[in-house]
């Protein structure tokens, strides 16, 4: 009998990320690591978690794993170092987020990230496969001097430097109605940028107080909420006059959509500066939208994409404007995004938080003709 139950709760756990639920405190490594940690406390990867995160929160407090079976099935990806990820994902357990639970709010931690050894295939989100050897990190760039704290394994595992580690959380997430709520392509091989090396760009200062170097990759992860900056080199945007009209080109070099979560909303905002007067032109929108039965639904309920107008990956987008540009004309382009579609802020109570309604600028331009 006990030998069967280990048996099962061996192999439920295999789903999850291999038993292995112990994992270093982030905070073990910031005496050694000091500006990773510092760069790494304020991204999303530290803030994944529904105390941290009041747009995650949102639709966790409406999701029917919450409301009806009480299980942070979200635990998968948004606090993979929780001591009961198992239960969070095995059927018919209860386990929510926990506040006072330290491993929760690890979310996606250091030691975790740095223990993934590979990662498996499946239909409906990829599954981490973690070490064993608590205190041994892969990484990508050296391995000449050991560590007083921790062995490195860099040459073993390549997916550090080619970015493969990523996509055990980003590649995709597919609903029960089989609807991809969020994809990521996998990497370009056309150009050979990968995940790391556009979201984790080289910066200035030593990657350890032990051991001097003049670079280290970023561990702010530049993305939607934060450090957007870093990353807008990959879209360029140019305006060519036509006699009777113009178009702004916005041309997106990365190899995903230009946003990846359905519940952004991309906005182009174009005005013409003619003298003293200032023409605002229209806005062009891009979305995804997705939903049931022709109307908008929430993740949990959508089974089909409704419209999806999102600039995709390495997709040069026209906008065109039918008005007669004159010498001495200059257009002023905002490229920017809301994190959460205005339409969508109060049927998930975010109306009030700035985070979620605030217009963030991605990129802004202007062209003088
Ligand atoms: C397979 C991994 C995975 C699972 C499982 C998962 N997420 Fe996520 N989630 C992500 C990733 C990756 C992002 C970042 C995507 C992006 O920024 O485009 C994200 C982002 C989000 C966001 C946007 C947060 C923000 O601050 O803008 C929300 C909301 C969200 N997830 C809700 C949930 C909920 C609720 C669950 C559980 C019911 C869940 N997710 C399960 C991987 C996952
Ligand atoms: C006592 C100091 C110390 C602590 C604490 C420490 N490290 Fe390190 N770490 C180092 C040193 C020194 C190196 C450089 C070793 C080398 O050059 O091979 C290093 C290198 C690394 C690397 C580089 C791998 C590569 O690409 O070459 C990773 C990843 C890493 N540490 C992760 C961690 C994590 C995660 C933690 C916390 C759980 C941590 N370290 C805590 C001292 C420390
Ligand atoms: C254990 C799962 C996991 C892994 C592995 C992972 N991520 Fe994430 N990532 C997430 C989740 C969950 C979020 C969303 C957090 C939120 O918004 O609450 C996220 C958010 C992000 C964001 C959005 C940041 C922002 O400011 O909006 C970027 C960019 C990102 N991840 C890049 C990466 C890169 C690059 C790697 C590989 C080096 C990686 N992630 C590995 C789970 C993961
Ligand atoms: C050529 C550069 C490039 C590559 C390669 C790339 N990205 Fe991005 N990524 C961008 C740009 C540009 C944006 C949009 C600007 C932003 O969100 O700050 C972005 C946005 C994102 C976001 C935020 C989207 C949202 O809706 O919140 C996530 C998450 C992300 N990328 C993850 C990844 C992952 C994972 C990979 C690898 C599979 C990857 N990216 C590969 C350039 C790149
Ligand atoms: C989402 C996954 C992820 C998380 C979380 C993460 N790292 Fe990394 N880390 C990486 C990847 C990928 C690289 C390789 C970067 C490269 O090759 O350019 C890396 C590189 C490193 C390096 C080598 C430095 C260098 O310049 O190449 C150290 C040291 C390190 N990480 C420590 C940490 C510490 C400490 C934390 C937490 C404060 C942390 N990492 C959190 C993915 C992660």
């Amino acid at each position: 009998m006990k030998k069967v139950s280990l048996f099962l709760a061996l192999s439920l756990a295999l789903f999850a990320n291999n038993a292995v639920h112990e994992f270093a405190p982030s905070k073990e490594c910031a005496s050694c690591h000091p500006k990773i940690y510092e760069e790494y406390y304020g991204s999303m990867h530290a803030n994944s978690t529904p105390d941290k995160d009041v747009i995650h929160k949102a639709v966790w407090d409406k999701h029917p794993h919450n409301t009806k079976l009480e299980q942070y099935s979200c635990g998968k990806c948004h606090s993979p170092a929780a001591n009961d990820l198992d239960k969070m994902l095995t059927k018919g357990e209860k386990a929510l987020p926990d506040v006072k639970n330290e491993t929760h709010q690890e979310a996606v931690s250091c030691a975790y990230c740095h223990r993934i050894e590979s990662i498996e295939k499946h239909e409906q989100s990829n599954t981490n496969i973690i070490s064993k050897d608590k205190k041994s990190y892969y990484g990508s760039t050296r391995s000449s001097l050991e560590s007083p704290y921790h062995k490195i394994i860099t040459k073993e595992n390549e997916h550090f430097a080619n970015g493969n580690v990523c996509i055990g959380c980003h590649s995709h997430n597919v609903n029960k109605s089989g609807l991809n709520l969020c994809s990521t392509n996998v990497n370009d091989q056309m150009s050979g940028a990968n995940c790391v090396s556009c979201h984790m760009p080289k910066v200035e200062g030593s990657f350890s107080s032990i051991i001097e170097t003049k670079q280290h990759a970023f561990h702010g992860f530049a993305g939607a909420h934060y450090n957007s900056d870093m990353l807008s080199k990959y879209v360029n945007i140019s305006v060519l006059r036509n006699i009777d009209n113009f178009i702004v080109n916005v041309d997106n070099q990365s190899s995903h959509a230009l946003l990846l979560h359905p519940m952004r909303m991309a906005v182009l905002k174009i005005n013409v500066q003619r003298g003293k007067e200032k023409i605002e032109l229209e806005k062009e929108v891009f979305v995804r939208v997705i939903g049931k039965d022709g109307k908008p639904a929430m993740p949990w309920a959508a089974d089909t994409t409704l419209k999806n107008s999102m600039i995709q990956a390495n997709e040069k987008r026209e906008v065109k404007r039918d008005f007669r540009l004159e010498k001495g004309d200059k257009v002023n382009v905002v490229l920017g995004w809301f994190l959460v579609n205005p339409k969508a802020l109060e049927s998930l109570g975010l109306e009030n938080e700035k985070v979620a309604k605030e217009f963030h600028v991605f990129k802004k331009q202007s062209f003088s003709f």
